[in-house]
């Protein structure tokens, strides 16, 4: 987070009460267009996240229980920390002829905290 931004964007996500509140939070961003899920993982850290599966679209959620990331549709798990996806850690292929399997990362977005609030911040390429 202290790299240098040039020509960044913040998107206002919660407040931080709002976050310890209601821990997670859900909102849409029409400039990424993109869905984010805001929350508090087991260490009462800040972690911001596309909801976006990169499999297939499915909503991801934050998996307290197991304290990480899953796919309602069909299941896969991804670091809270990275957005790795760890139920397909091979990046090869099972079969290129029928199909083959991309475990993208999740979209990991950064955030600043000014104040009360909690901004995801953006770098357009
Ligand atoms: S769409 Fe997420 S695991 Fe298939």
């Amino acid at each position: 987070m202290n790299r240098k931004r040039k020509n960044h964007l913040n998107f206002f996500l919660t407040t931080k009460e709002m976050l310890k509140k209601n821990k997670y939070i859900v909102t849409y961003i029409e400039e990424l267009k993109d869905e984010v899920i805001c929350f508090l993982d087991s260490n009462k850290k800040i972690k911001v996240f596309s909801s976006f599966c990169p499999h297939f679209g499915g909503e991801i959620y934050y998996d307290k229980k197991n304290d990480q990331l899953s796919c309602k549709w069909h299941g896969w798990k991804f670091c809270k920390n990275t957005g790795k996806c760890l139920s397909y850690p091979l990046k090869s292929g099972l079969s290129s002829y029928d199909f083959e399997v991309r475990p993208d990362y999740l979209k990991k977005y950064d955030f600043k905290s000014e104040d009360n609030s909690i901004f995801l911040v953006y770098e357009p390429e």
